[in-house]
C-alpha cells in the first residue's frame, strides 16, 4: 500500500504517488519539464511508499549523491543454477559487479585502476581520430536526412569501438549489444518487459566476445584500452578476468548511448534556438555545458540509505531506495538563474548530469571532447542545418533521448 509522507501535505495538498509515475508518461516525452518542475516544487523530497523516495530539489539530489549514508546494496550471491552462462561471479559466488554499483573499498580500487588505464592523456590522443570520424560522417550527408542515425549513433560508438580496440569487422554486431543493454537500464517500475530478454542475451554475447578479445590482447598488446585494462596494476593489485569483463560492459553502457543523448539534445534544442548553430562555433564547449544541463542525457540514477539518515527535513530509514532525478534537480532555480531557458552563452553553472561524488562520470572528459567536436564541426560543416519534421523520442526513461531527429542540411 502507497501512503503519503506527512511531511508532505502542503497546505492541504496530499502526495499521490500516481502523479510522480505519471511524470515518464509517453505524451510527456516531449516536455517533462513543466511536469517536473510543479513536482519539485511540491516535493523536492517525496515518500512515494515505505522506504522509496523520490529527491528532485538540487541541494538534496546532491547530498544524495554525495553522502557516504547513501550507496548500493551489497552484491547479490547467486546458485550455480540460477547463474546465466558466461555471467561473472566471485570465489564466494557473489554476482561480479562493476563500480558504477560498488561501494567503498571496492569501488575506490577498482576505479583507481580503471582509472590508470583510462586516463585524460589518453581521452586528449583520440582527438584528431573522433575530428575525422565527425568530418567523414557529416561530409556523407546531403539534402534531408535523420541526424540520429547518421551521426548521433554511430559515432559514439565509433569512438568507444576505437578506444577499446575492437576491430572494425566487429563494430556492427557491437554496436547491436550496445544498443540492446541501453534499451533495458530502466529501473523496475518504468522498465517495459520486451526489452529483457534480448539485453540478456547481448549482455551475454558481449562478455563472450571480450573474453577472447581480452586473452587476444594478453598475449598481443595492442595501444588501446583494452590492453591498458589488461596490464593494468596498482600496488600488485591487478583487475580479475570478471571484473575486467563487467568494466568493459561498463564502459560500453555507459559511454555510448548517453553521448548519442548528448548529440541529439543538443542539435535539437540549437536548431529550436534564435542563434541556430552560431553559439557552437563560438563556444562549443558552453554548448556542451547548456545542454547537459538542460536536457539531461541521464534523467535518473538511484541509491539505497546504507543506515538510517536525514535527507534535507526528512527521516530515511536504512534501507530505502532514493531514486534521483538528474533532469528535474537540475532545473532547480537554487542551482542558478532562469533555469527553464536553453542559452548556450551562459556561463557553465552548476549540473548533476554526470552525477557527483565518488561515482562521478569516469568518462566526462570524453564525453565533453566528443560533444565539443560534434557541435562545433557541424556548425562549421552544416551552417545551413535547419529542423525538417518533428523529432521522435525513444521510449526509456533513464537515458532521455531522441529516435529520430529530421534534420535539412541545406546542401
Ligand atoms: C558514471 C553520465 C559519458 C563512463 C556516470 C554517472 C552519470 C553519467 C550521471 C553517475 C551515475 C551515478 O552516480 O549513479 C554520463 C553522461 C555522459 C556520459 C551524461 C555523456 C554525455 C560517459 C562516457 C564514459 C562514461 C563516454 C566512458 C567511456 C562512466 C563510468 C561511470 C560513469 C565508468 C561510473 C563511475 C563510478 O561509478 O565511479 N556517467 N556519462 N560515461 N560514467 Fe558516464
Amino acid at each position: 500500500e502507497v501512503r503519503a509522507h506527512p511531511a508532505f501535505f502542503c497546505e492541504g495538498e496530499q502526495l499521490d504517488p500516481q502523479e510522480f509515475f505519471a511524470l515518464f508518461a509517453a505524451e510527456r516525452r516531449p516536455d517533462p519539464y513543466p511536469h517536473y518542475r510543479r513536482w519539485r516544487e511540491r516535493f523536492p523530497v517525496a515518500e512515494l511508499a515505505e522506504r522509496m523516495f523520490a529527491v528532485s530539489g538540487f541541494a538534496e539530489a546532491t547530498q544524495v549523491l554525495r553522502d557516504p549514508a547513501f550507496g548500493h546494496p551489497e552484491p547479490e550471491y547467486l546458485d550455480p543454477a540460477d547463474r546465466l552462462p558466461d555471467q561473472p561471479v566471485d570465489e564466494s559466488g557473489r554476482v561480479v559487479r562493476a563500480f558504477l554499483s560498488l561501494n567503498p573499498p571496492d569501488h575506490t580500487r577498482l576505479r583507481r585502476l580503471v582509472a590508470k588505464a583510462f586516463t585524460p592523456r589518453m581521452v586528449e590522443q583520440l582527438t584528431p581520430r573522433i575530428e575525422e570520424i565527425t568530418a567523414s560522417l557529416i561530409d556523407g550527408v546531403r539534402g534531408e536526412f535523420d541526424l540520429m542515425t547518421s551521426l548521433a549513433k554511430p559515432l559514439p560508438v565509433e569512438v568507444i569501438a576505437e578506444l577499446l580496440g575492437v576491430p572494425l569487422d566487429d563494430r556492427e554486431r557491437f554496436a547491436e549489444w550496445s544498443h540492446a543493454l541501453a534499451r533495458a537500464l530502466d529501473p523496475p517500475f518504468l522498465q517495459r518487459p520486451e526489452t529483457v530478454e534480448p539485453a540478456v542475451r547481448a549482455r551475454q554475447s558481449f562478455v563472450g566476445y571480450f573474453r577472447e578479445l581480452a586473452d587476444r590482447r594478453r598475449r598481443e598488446p595492442g595501444d588501446d584500452l583494452l590492453s591498458a585494462l589488461v596490464a593494468v596494476s596498482d600496488a600488485g593489485d591487478v583487475l580479475s578476468e570478471g571484473e575486467l569483463l563487467v568494466t568493459l560492459t561498463l564502459l560500453l553502457i555507459a559511454g555510448h548511448e548517453t553521448t548519442t543523448n548528448l548529440i541529439g539534445n543538443g542539435v535539437l534544442a540549437l536548431l529550436r534556438h534564435p542563434d541556430g548553430l552560431r553559439p557552437a562555433a563560438e563556444a562549443p564547449d558552453r554548448v556542451v555545458e547548456e545542454v547537459l544541463r538542460h536536457d539531461s542525457p541521464v534523467q535518473l540514477t538511484a541509491r539505497t540509505a546504507l543506515r538510517d539518515t536525514v535527507l534535507g527535513e526528512v527521516a530515511v530509514p536504512a534501507g530505502s531506495q532514493a531514486i534521483v532525478l538528474i533532469g528535474a534537480a537540475n532545473r532547480d532555480p537554487s542551482a542558478g538563474p532562469d533555469p527553464e531557458s536553453f542559452d548556450p552563452s551562459r556561463a557553465p553553472g552548476r549540473h548533476l548530469a554526470f552525477g557527483q561524488g565518488i561515482h562521478f562520470c569516469l568518462g566526462a572528459p570524453l564525453a565533453r571532447l566528443e560533444g565539443r567536436i560534434v557541435f562545433r564541426e557541424l556548425a562549421r560543416r552544416l551552417p545551413e542545418l535547419r529542423a525538417a519534421g518533428d523529432p521522435k523520442w525513444t521510449a526509456t526513461t533513464t537515458l532521455r533521448g531522441l529516435a529520430t531527429l529530421p534534420v535539412a542540411s541545406g546542401r
